[in-house]
């Protein structure tokens, strides 16, 4: 299926042409879904494919917009991208330059170009990225990522319109410590230093597990790649990389989204794919707040079972802390918990914009500039708004609300199920970001909505 038909047959299921939806709340959630690879793994595998020279195969590749955004990146460079089901096969054997015009109308919100800078250097000597998007929810800065370009010997050269890099020499092993252990930063130094001539060391890197599989993808391509207790990552360049064949792991801030789903609707989710191994500080959390789960070999069920939820005290880290992409769904969830609650968001110093939309909805939550959390973090002294106090249990009403970014959208998605009367979400494209066909899931599970327009 080429992308076109791609967009002509399945763009309403991923919500893509969805601007709004009409919730009528109270309803729990209730049924069977699954989960296919995470966003935040799938789209830097599929950029990992440009340093082979042969092609690469990836399964379980979610039907979402940020994966169309790569393709479409990866495709104005010549790779060759073919989808069957949910099976994506990428050939970079005819790799070339792309103009910055198409590279801007690419890239859209999504800031996954910055990580093409490394393998494009490699490939063709050069790499262009556009002012990048993202969700809203800090500064967002990309100053390591291009501190680490520099480091393997990349010129940079800041332009109006984005920001163009060259390697006149070459790129060689580099030795990097990161000043915060960025996900994205450290997928950087993998991606750029696998081909690079000699030995890299990257010191305080982060170890998500969508960076591991990612290390797993690159050690199948040929990489030298070891992860020592420390954080340090030690990668040998090589000189050539080849194709890989893998399943991609699973997404698990979707599965931590609908286990909140099915607590703050007082429902019952079984989401197919779930792990327990990636989601244990989670698991740890949704027990305290008073939620039951049970694992099994093809998935987890998550459900409420019934009685008063508890408040529970919360701070956002780097793996194996709580992811802060659980937190926003899970804030809903502790609206409803009988006490005060308190979630201190360690990552990012601006996300919780998104309890804007839920204090309008009648959740008592207040948000602090100081660490609310036992440590204090580098957002304390600064001023940032980034603890949050919720008070509960409130029964929240239906309102207007305008989606502001993929992990608040989805909070707004999960306060208007559980609220009394009906809601009207926009913007809700934004959700397709990252949850993959929501609608679809949301009438499978017997939400009572209407799609508008
Ligand atoms: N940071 C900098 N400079 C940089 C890079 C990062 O100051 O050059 C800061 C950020 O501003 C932030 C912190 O470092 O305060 C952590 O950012 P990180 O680089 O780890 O995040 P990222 O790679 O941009 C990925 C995910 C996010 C997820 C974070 C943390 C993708 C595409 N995005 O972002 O996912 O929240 O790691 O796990 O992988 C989402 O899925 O909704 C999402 C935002």
């Amino acid at each position: 299926m080429n992308a076109d038909q791609l967009s002509a047959t399945s763009a309403r299921a991923i919500g893509l042409d969805v601007d709004a939806l009409t919730i009528r709340g109270g309803k729990p959630l209730q049924g069977r879904i699954e989960m296919k690879g995470a966003k935040n793994l799938v789209t830097k595998a599929m950029v990992a494919a440009l340093l082979a020279d042969t092609p690469s195969e990836l399964r379980s590749v979610p039907a979402i917009s940020d994966v169309r955004v790569v393709r479409g990146l990866l495709e104005i460079h010549g790779v060759a991208v073919e989808t069957l089901g949910d099976t994506m096969r990428l050939d970079p054997a005819n790799v070339e330059s792309a103009h910055e015009t198409s590279i801007n109308a690419h890239a859209g919100s999504s800031r996954i170009p910055i990580l093409f800078c490394g393998p494009l250097l490699h490939r063709l000597g050069e790499a262009f990225i556009p002012d990048l998007g993202g969700c809203h929810i800090g500064d967002r800065p990309i100053d390591y990522h291009l501190d680490v370009l520099r480091n393997f010997g990349a010129v940079v050269e800041k332009l109006p319109t984005g920001i163009r890099m060259t390697a006149p020499g070459g790129l060689h092993g580099a030795k990097v410590e990161l000043p915060y252990p960025s996900v994205g930063a450290t997928e950087q130094v993998l991606l750029t230093a696998t081909l690079a001539k000699g030995r890299t060391e990257l010191q305080n890197a982060a170890v998500e597990p969508e960076i591991m599989d990612l290390i797993a993808i690159l050690q199948k391509m040929g990489a030298e790649i070891q992860v020592d207790t420390d954080r340090t990552i030690r990668i040998e360049g090589v000189d050539r990389l080849v194709g890989y064949s893998h399943t991609a792991l699973f997404d698990r801030n979707e599965a931590a989204s609908w286990a909140c789903a099915a607590l703050a609707t007082g429902g019952d989710i079984f989401v197919g794919g779930a792990r327990q191994p990636e989601m244990t500080t989670f698991l740890n959390v949704y027990r305290k707040v008073g939620g039951r789960f049970e694992i099994e070999d093809d998935g987890i069920r998550f459900w409420h079972p019934g009685g008063d939820l508890k408040p529970v005290v919360v701070e956002t880290d780097v793996h194996p802390g709580f992811m802060t992409d659980w937190q926003q769904p899970l804030v809903v969830a502790l609206a409803k918990a009988k006490g005060i609650s308190i979630v201190h968001e360690t990552v990012y110093e601006q996300r919780f914009g998104f309890t804007d939309a839920l204090r309008d909805m009648g959740a008592t939550i207040q948000i602090h500039t100081e660490c609310l959390g036992s440590h204090a973090c580098r957002f304390g002294q600064r001023n940032y708004e980034h603890s949050a106090v919720i008070a509960g249990p409130v029964m929240l009403h239906g309102t207007d609300i305008v989606v502001p970014d993929l992990r608040g959208g989805f909070s707004h998605l999960v306060a208007a199920l559980t609220a009394e009367g009906s809601s009207r979400i926009s913007n809700v494209g934004i959700i397709a970001r990252g949850y993959e066909r929501f609608i679809e899931k949301l009438s499978v599970l017997g939400a009572d909505f209407d799609v508008d327009g």
